[in-house]
């Protein structure tokens, strides 16, 4: 068996899973943290220096008449530097171009500084995050102060401080080295390893029972039918194990169902050629005789003896018939064709056909019917049966002047029919088996009638598939009525 199925190696699968993502998580925190808490460190510097260089020009005012001076201001300068030794000021023209700087022992190497950013600092008095230029070091940024120098309504230069120098940002603690940010990242670690931990335990408390269902499932494809698998209240993946219990019922019902429906065929099979078999025996024989003592026999024997094949021959076609229509429906293959029909119609068509046949043995037929039409919900052709079935009894059973009714009773949502007749009655001991297959109750009456015992084994049948039952009532030398209900369409 392939093991692509196994359960450890999904577990593992999700648990790798799991950790890869914890770990992008954890390294994605830690960039967005040192990164945040860096810019915040500059934004703070910047706001609480805002003011640096505004200061300079109102105190050191390194422009004397539209001149620059640069001996006053180098020297204050200086002083300002010896106070705060983290800033570097330069002086700026109207253009950005470097005109003087204090920065001992540093090397400058640009020349003039991009001026957008000082503007947008000056123009938001200082309130706002902007980084500009590094003059020593080209293509980095930093926070600055600036401020202009005005005269005459023009702006002439401009002070610009870089508030964050080499010197300053090396002797304050980088954040990956401070104190808080590697509590933070030890708070961190333990933070994501119980994660994982949680999250490889709640993985293994939701996925365990796919051993279970895995085991059982192979059991199930290895043809151990009855297998299921156990479901425990509140168990991670119950739905799964339902859905599966169902579906291995359903297969199981439907193969049940084909070895029964198998078993059924099989039977009607044998019982068929068995029924046969003992008309065509009878055929045979006489044909033998007739064949054989063709000249020994009298005229008025071979007669009898055709007539008896002649019988035999229409019973075995009436047999064929009725072993063939109780063999479908026995197997269910008869599907009712359901539609409303005026029940009332079809007993008196029905009353119709029989009527000859009631005349020569001088029955009276009749069927009393309601007032009002009822529409009952079943299939015309088959009720036709059954009621040509049980008619046909009544008329066969019942002796000469005899009465035979068919009555309608209406329910509140069914439709009762009724065959009754004044004949001879069913004795109780037989009632038990008058619907069984060959049951034919008064030998001597069958035998000239051509009887199989099939009718009312065909009425049960066929009531049956309208979920509905025949019931009989009746009473020695008194009479006979069998009865049985339909749905009123309306109810249907
Ligand atoms: N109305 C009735 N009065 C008296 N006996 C009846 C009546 N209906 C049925 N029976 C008894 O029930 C037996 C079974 O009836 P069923 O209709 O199954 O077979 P059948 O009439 O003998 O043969 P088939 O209907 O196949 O020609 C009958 O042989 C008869 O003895
Ligand atoms: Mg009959």
């Amino acid at each position: 068996m392939s093991n692509k199925y196994s359960y450890s190696g999904f577990f593992w699968k999700i648990v790798i899973t799991l950790t890869g993502l914890l770990v992008v998580v954890g390294f994605a925190y830690v960039f967005i943290t040192v990164n945040l808490a860096e810019m915040y460190v500059q934004e703070r510097n910047q706001r609480l220096n805002a003011d640096i260089a505004e200061h300079i020009i109102s105190e050191v005012k390194p422009y004397v008449g539209g001149k620059l001076d640069t001996t006053a201001t180098d020297e204050i300068m200086h002083h300002m530097m010896a106070i705060n030794p983290s800033i570097e000021v330069y002086i700026l023209d109207a253009a950005g171009k470097i005109l003087n700087y204090v920065a001992p022992y540093k090397k400058v190497k640009l020349e003039e500084v991009d001026l957008a950013p000082v503007r947008e600092f000056i123009a938001s008095k200082g309130q706002q995050y902007v980084v500009g230029d590094d003059p020593r070091n080209p293509g980095k940024k930093k926070v600055f102060s600036a401020g202009s120098i005005v005269e005459e309504g023009q702006t002439i230069a401009y002070i610009y401080v870089i508030l964050a120098s080499e010197e300053y940002e090396s002797a304050s603690e980088s954040v990956l080295n401070s104190y808080i940010f590697k509590l933070g990242g030890r708070a961190m670690l333990i933070a994501l390893l119980s994660a994982l931990a949680l999250g490889i335990l709640a993985i293994w408390l939701i996925t365990r029972n796919l051993n279970r269902i895995i085991a059982t499932v192979k059991r199930f494809q290895n043809g151990e039918m009855s297998t299921r698998i156990p479901v425990k209240e509140g168990g991670g993946i119950n739905d799964l194990a339902l859905a599966f219990n169902e579906m291995a019922d359903t297969i199981v019902g439907n193969i049940e169902n084909l070895k029964s429906m198998e078993n059924l065929r099989r039977e009607l099979v044998g019982n068929v050629s068995h029924d046969l078999r003992t008309p065509l025996a009878v055929i045979q024989g006489y044909i033998e005789t007739l064949m054989m003592k063709h000249h020994q026999l009298s005229e008025v024997e071979r007669e009898k003896y055709l007539k008896i094949t002649l019988e035999s021959t229409q019973k075995l076609k009436k047999l064929v018939e009725e072993l063939f229509e109780l063999s479908k429906l026995e197997a269910r293959q008869v599907k009712p064709k359901k539609e409303p029909f005026f029940i009332q119609e079809l007993i008196s068509d029905m009353c119709q056909k029989f009527e000859l046949l009631a005349r020569q043995k001088n029955i009276t037929l009749k069927s009393a019917t309601t007032p009002n039409k009822s529409l009952v919900y079943a299939d015309v052709s088959l009720i036709e049966r059954v009621l040509q079935n049980l008619v046909d009894n009544a008329l066969k059973f019942t002796p000469e002047n005899g009465q035979i009714i068919v009555e309608i009773d209406n329910t509140d949502q069914y439709v009762e029919i009724k065959v009754s007749d004044n004949g001879p009655g069913i004795p109780k001991d037989q009632i038990p088996f008058i619907f069984d297959r060959y049951h034919i109750g008064d030998k001597r009456i069958s035998l000239d009638n051509n009887n199989t015992g099939l009718g009312l084994a065909i009425v049960k049948k066929i009531l049956e598939i309208h979920n509905a039952t025949i019931e009989l009532s009746s009473k020695l030398n008194q009479g006979t009525t069998f009865s049985f209900q339909l749905p009123q369409y309306e109810n249907a």
